[in-house]
């Protein structure tokens, strides 16, 4: 079952440089089910939805290791295997010399119509990746895109208004 994020609440968690959350705040511990305990320490994919390609968490990762950020859908299950989507800012955290010492992500209600586009996109890609590995549903994102005309950040901003 789909569990709505409400309009005005953000979720909020940081993790270190190996996606170990580090903190999350009193929403992020609601949404998922589990209790605080359970999620600090954990590797953030303890809310990996089968539903999200492989490719997206690609993207995430080359963005934020580069020290840039980055918006994404995403689709998260909890702990009881409901679902939620969440639309997330995710951004590397850097110290007073640019050194990255960790993430952080902070996700807001995403556009009903983002979500319905970008469920369509996310199951043609997983079924890419399923048959052909990320090299597959990389290249048809890309192929997406450049038929579009726009880069990521302008497809997925679209989306969102
Ligand atoms: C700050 C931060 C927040 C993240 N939030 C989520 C999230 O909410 N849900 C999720 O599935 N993955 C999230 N990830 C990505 C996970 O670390 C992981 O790459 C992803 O779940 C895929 O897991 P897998 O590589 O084990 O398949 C986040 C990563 C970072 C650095």
């Amino acid at each position: 079952m789909e569990v709505l994020m409400n309009q005005d609440d953000l979720i909020v968690s940081k993790t270190n440089l190996k996606g170990y959350i580090t903190y999350g705040n009193e929403y992020f511990i609601k949404i998922s089910g589990y209790t605080e305990q359970e999620l600090l320490n954990s590797p953030h994919n303890i809310l990996r939805h089968k539903d999200m390609p492989r490719v997206v968490f690609k993207l995430l990762w080359d963005r934020i290791q580069n020290k840039e950020s980055i918006n994404a859908y995403v689709k998260n299950k909890t702990k009881d295997g409901d679902y939620y989507w969440v639309y997330a800012n995710v951004t590397a955290s850097l110290d007073d010399h640019d050194n990255l010492i960790g993430y952080y992500s902070v996700r807001r209600k995403p556009s009903q119509n983002g979500v319905q586009a970008i469920s369509k996109l996310y199951k043609e890609l997983l079924e890419l990746e399923n048959r052909g590995g990320v090299a597959s549903s990389l290249k048809l994102l890309e192929e997406k895109l450049h038929y579009a005309g726009v880069s990521y950040d302008e497809f997925i901003s679209t989306l969102q208004k």
